[in-house]
């Protein structure tokens, strides 16, 4: 063999093997090309924070309707000006994801005098920094802030259901 055409050669192999390792590096990735629940949350103005970090995985439809799993159920206590409120999250969460707003929402309740369902996350207007939780006719404002990314979540404060 020649020396050009060696050259040749090795070249070719390189070039497979760089795009072999290319490919191997991206395969098993592929799912992960979806953007998280949490930055789908902030695409329609909403904080991060308002899931907690276990998420698993979701899917979430053009009309904005979504199914979440939580790698387990659990609660977290939010701190409020002149109050704590507990909220606890269902392994399976659904709703409808739209601009400022979760809606049709199950999975996701708050410890009043009893434990209520909400039903409707959100804001305003864009710039404000108020989130509401809807349980039915009452509503419950929190600070954004509260929101600011997503807390890690507490298995021992859940409600016995
Ligand atoms: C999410 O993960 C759970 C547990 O591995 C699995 O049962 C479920 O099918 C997954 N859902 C989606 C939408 O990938």
């Amino acid at each position: 063999m020649k020396p050009s055409q060696l050259r040749f050669v090795l070249l070719l192999t390189l070039t497979f093997a760089a795009c072999k390792s290319q490919a191997s590096r991206t395969e098993p990735e592929s799912p992960a090309l979806q953007p998280s629940a949490y930055e789908r949350l902030t695409e329609y103005h909403l904080p991060p924070g308002l899931l907690p970090d276990n998420v698993l995985n979701y899917t979430l439809k053009a009309d904005g309707e979504f199914t979440l799993t939580l790698k387990s159920k659990c609660s977290i206590v939010y701190s409020i000006p002149d109050d704590e409120v507990l909220v606890h999250y269902d392994k399976h969460i659904t709703g409808t994801l739209k601009n400022l707003a979760i809606s049709d929402l199950t999975g996701v309740s708050t410890k009043e005098f009893f434990w209520l369902a909400v039903t409707l996350i959100h804001k305003d207007k864009i710039d404000d920094d108020v989130v509401y939780f809807n349980a039915g006719y009452l509503y419950r404002s929190f600070p954004e802030s509260v929101f600011a990314s997503p807390r890690s979540c507490s298995a021992n404060l859940s409600p016995e259901v």
